[in-house]
Parts: C-alpha cells; sequence; structure tokens
C-alpha cells in the first residue's frame, strides 16, 4: 500500500532525497518548504507521486492549516520527516545574540515541533516520526546556537517515542555531518573549510544527501520496526574526528 509520507524542507538537499527515496518505492510524498517556486519545481521532478504544500513551519497557525489540508486530502499520515531547518548564523546579517539564538531556535526547533505536534492526531499506527540534528548537536562546531537548537531536538524523540512507542509509531533522530549538494552553506562554504570537514571524517569522503535519505528509508521501513529513540550519526566518523 502507498504511503503518505509528510517531508519539510522536502523541496531542497536532503529532504529532496528522501523525498525521492519514497517515491521510488511508491509512496505519495508532500513537499513542505517557504518557496513555493522551488516546492513546485521538486515536485514536477518528481512526477504524479509528489505534493507541493508550500508552509512556514516556525509558525503555528501554517502547521495547523497543514494539518487540516493533510487531514482533508489524506486523512492520515505514515511517515513523518523533519528535515526543514539550517543554521542562521551563515546566512551572515547583522543579527544580535538573542536574535541569533531565538532563529536558529524557530528554525530548527519549531519548524520541527510544530508540524510534528500538529500531525501528532494523523499519524497512523505503526507510522514513523524523523528528525533531523546534525553533528553540531553532538560535539559542538556549529555556531553555539545551531548545534544548541539541534540538541533539542533529541530529548523531545525521546519524550514522543514513550508516548507513540504503544502505537507502534517509531520516533528517531538522524544526525548528519557535513553533507554537500544541499542550499545549507547557501554557497558560503570554502574550498578550504570543505577539505577540512572531508578530512575529519574516516572513510575520507564527502557526505552526499543520499547517505542521510537512504537511512531515513530504512528507519521508516519494516525492517527499521524495532529501532526507536535513538540518535542515528551519518557522518563517515567524523564525530570520531582524526
Ligand atoms: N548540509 C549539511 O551539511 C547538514 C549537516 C547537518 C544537518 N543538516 C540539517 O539537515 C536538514 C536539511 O538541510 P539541507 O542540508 O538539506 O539544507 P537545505 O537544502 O537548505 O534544506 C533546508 C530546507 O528547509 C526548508 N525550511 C527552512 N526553514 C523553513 C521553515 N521555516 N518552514 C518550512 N521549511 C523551511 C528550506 O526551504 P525554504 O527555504 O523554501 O523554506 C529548505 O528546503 C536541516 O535541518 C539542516 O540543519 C544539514
Amino acid at each position: 500500500m502507498s504511503r503518505i509520507v509528510v517531508i519539510s524542507g522536502g523541496g531542497t538537499g536532503i529532504g529532496l532525497a528522501v523525498a525521492e527515496n519514497f517515491v521510488r518505492s511508491g509512496d505519495q510524498v508532500v513537499l513542505i518548504g517557504r518557496r513555493k517556486e522551488v516546492l513546485d519545481a521538486a515536485a514536477g521532478r518528481l512526477g504524479a507521486g509528489a505534493l507541493a504544500l508550500p508552509a512556514d513551519l516556525a509558525d503555528e497557525q501554517e502547521a495547523a492549516r497543514v494539518r487540516d489540508l493533510l487531514a482533508e486530502r489524506y486523512g492520515r499520515v505514515d511517515v513523518l520527516v523533519n528535515s526543514a531547518g539550517g543554521n542562521v548564523v551563515l546566512g551572515g546579517g547583522d543579527l544580535t545574540t538573542a536574535e541569533l539564538w531565538t532563529e536558529n531556535f524557530r528554525a530548527n526547533v519549531l519548524t520541527a515541533v510544530l508540524l510534528t505536534e500538529a500531525l501528532r492526531g494523523l499519524l497512523a499506527d505503526g507510522g514513523r516520526v524523523l528528525l533531523v540534528s546534525s553533528i553540531a548537536a553532538i560535539r559542538g562546531g556549529g555556531s553555539g546556537s545551531y548545534g544548541a537548537a539541534k540538541a533539542a531536538l533529541h530529548p523531545y524523540a525521546y519524550d514522543l517515542a514513550a508516548d507513540l512507542g504503544p502505537r507502534g509509531i517509531t520516533v528517531n533522530v538522524i544526525a548528519p555531518g557535513f553533507v554537500d549538494d544541499t542550499e545549507f552553506f547557501g554557497g558560503r562554504l570554502s574550498e578550504e573549510r570543505r577539505q577540512t570537514l572531508i578530512g575529519q571524517t574516516l572513510n575520507g569522503r564527502v557526505g552526499v544527501p543520499e547517505d542521510v535519505a537512504s537511512l531515513a528509508h530504512w528507519l521508516a521501513s519494516q525492517g527499521g520496526g524495532h529501532v526507536t529513540a535513538q540518535v542515528l550519526q551519518v557522518n563517515g566518523g567524523a564525530e570520531r574526528g582524526r
């Protein structure tokens, strides 16, 4: 049976690779992001199995609107992948410390928590919830506010896994290291820094969106059904460093 898979940040980078995997396995994907044109282009490439649903998920009313639309159209959600996020520090700009911490919290915590809470009542028994964190939540190196915001998702996932476990719903966190070919760095990553990040891996290669997407797809499979309340790192061993 085709699953209803909701993917925040599904128009670009890791979220788009996640969407490609689910479309390949015959599932219906719903791509959420703020930029309608980006989502429309991605959904167009993915074909009939994809729906573009523009929304700013840092806004509670927008998350509620998404819920209402999904409830009316599908009546359930089988898999929820929270990939929306990013490090606002990388955007440059002249933000105060309070603004940086607030904006990274909004971008990484509120986007995931507001969507997940809005969709809680729609989650099908045996369903899956995934949250995308970062290596920065575990070992630092994420400008302070970004890693801290991602780290907030971990205990949220543990508590949610306990709540939803009796219904056979698993909740896991994927914490990637450096992943190339996304909009995360907004074109601001120097080649020197890129090589440093690759050099921190134990397998000496860059991470790609598919590395994260294939794990997400497996966690959502029947085979992943006994893995819950975990933080799974995808970083070529970079957390250990060299
Ligand atoms: N790339 C890396 O090296 C790396 C490493 C560790 C963790 N991560 C995490 O992986 C996730 C995916 O990032 P990525 O690398 O694939 O970068 P990306 O291409 O920039 O993807 C982030 C996505 O989130 C969406 N988004 C951001 N804020 C949103 C909001 N308020 N409401 C709805 N959608 C929003 C963006 O679309 P709009 O701008 O159109 O809203 C975009 O599609 C992020 O959570 C990121 O923090 C990335």
